[in-house]
């Protein structure tokens, strides 16, 4: 089915708005092709149709959730980027410990689960808070990712940058992969959240440390923004951010301090109170 420019600019904002993930044009063949899915789908004829099926129709909101569902990119896997967690193991356990309080970290795009999971499994191997002091929210906008990490399932590709004994203290063989254990699965809640949601963001406060990682380079600037001034609100005032590697803020907002240290750049909220 073609797609007029018209079409094309209408539906790339309307999804922009709505999730913040934002296609150049340079993406338009990856969308329009997403997006012809879901024409077959929901047995509509053409691209404008397929508009009004999103915006006015009585199952528009079933439709946002298959969207969100198909037009995000959940890749990820165990153990990414591990200097990051590393600081986190350190630095941020270090300040809850010092002031007595239990250890609050979201995973703020979690995708299937493997972020808040290995952040899960390194708290615990570290052994200085008990599990009973450590809160781990992760949320997603995508239905589909999040029904895969409550399951807790995995196959060898998630497994790219886990380490062996990780691996046999944590994981079940299962048929073609693993299931991760009851005592990691039981440390994590997972929820639906939309990342533009600034009340939603909000909820999830005060936390010590933020992870947003490999999910800013799917938004605009003014998006971008938008989100990371969302998590300030979300943080304890000095509380943590930590972003892709092929993310910076920098330019962005002058909320965050960045920390540069040779192995990881990570930000902490500036000033003394997170609420604003
Ligand atoms: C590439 S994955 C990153 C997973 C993990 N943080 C990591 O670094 O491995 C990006 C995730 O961002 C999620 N995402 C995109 N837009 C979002 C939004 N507006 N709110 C919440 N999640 C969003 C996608 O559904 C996807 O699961």
């Amino acid at each position: 089915m073609p797609i007029t420019p018209e079409q094309y600019a209408r539906l790339r904002d309307t999804i922009r708005e709505r999730f913040g993930i934002y296609y150049d044009d340079t993406k338009q063949f990856l969308l329009q092709s997403r997006l012809q899915t879901r024409l077959i789908k929901c047995r509509v004829a053409d691209f404008d149709e397929y508009y009004r099926y999103l915006t006015i129709s009585a199952d528009r909101e079933a439709e946002w959730d298959e969207l969100a569902s198909v037009l995000s990119n959940n890749e990820t896997y165990f153990f990414r980027e591990r200097a990051q967690l590393d600081v986190l193991a350190s630095e941020v356990v270090d300040e809850a410990i010092k002031s007595r309080r239990r250890l609050r970290i979201w995973s703020a795009a979690c995708s299937t689960g493997e972020e808040p999971y290995t952040i899960a499994m390194l708290l615990l191997a570290g052994g200085r808070i008990a599990p009973s002091e450590i809160d781990i929210k992760a949320g997603d906008i995508s239905p589909r990712a999040l029904e895969k990490a409550k399951t807790g399932f995995y196959r060898e590709l998630s497994f790219r940058a886990t380490p062996p004994e990780v691996m046999a203290k944590n994981f079940r063989p299962f048929e073609s992969g693993y299931f991760i254990s009851d005592e990691i699965k039981r440390m994590v809640e997972f929820s639906r959240v939309n990342l533009l949601d600034q009340r939603a963001v909000a909820a999830y406060g005060p936390a010590d440390a933020i992870f947003c990682r490999n999910v800013l380079i799917y938004f605009d600037k003014p998006t971008q923004k938008r989100v990371v001034e969302n998590f300030a609100r979300a943080l304890r005032p000095n509380g943590y951010l930590f972003l892709g590697h092929a993310e910076s803020i920098i330019r962005l907002t002058d909320l965050y301090e960045p920390i540069v240290t040779p192995k990881a750049i990570y930000y902490r909220l500036r000033g003394t109170d997170g609420a604003r």
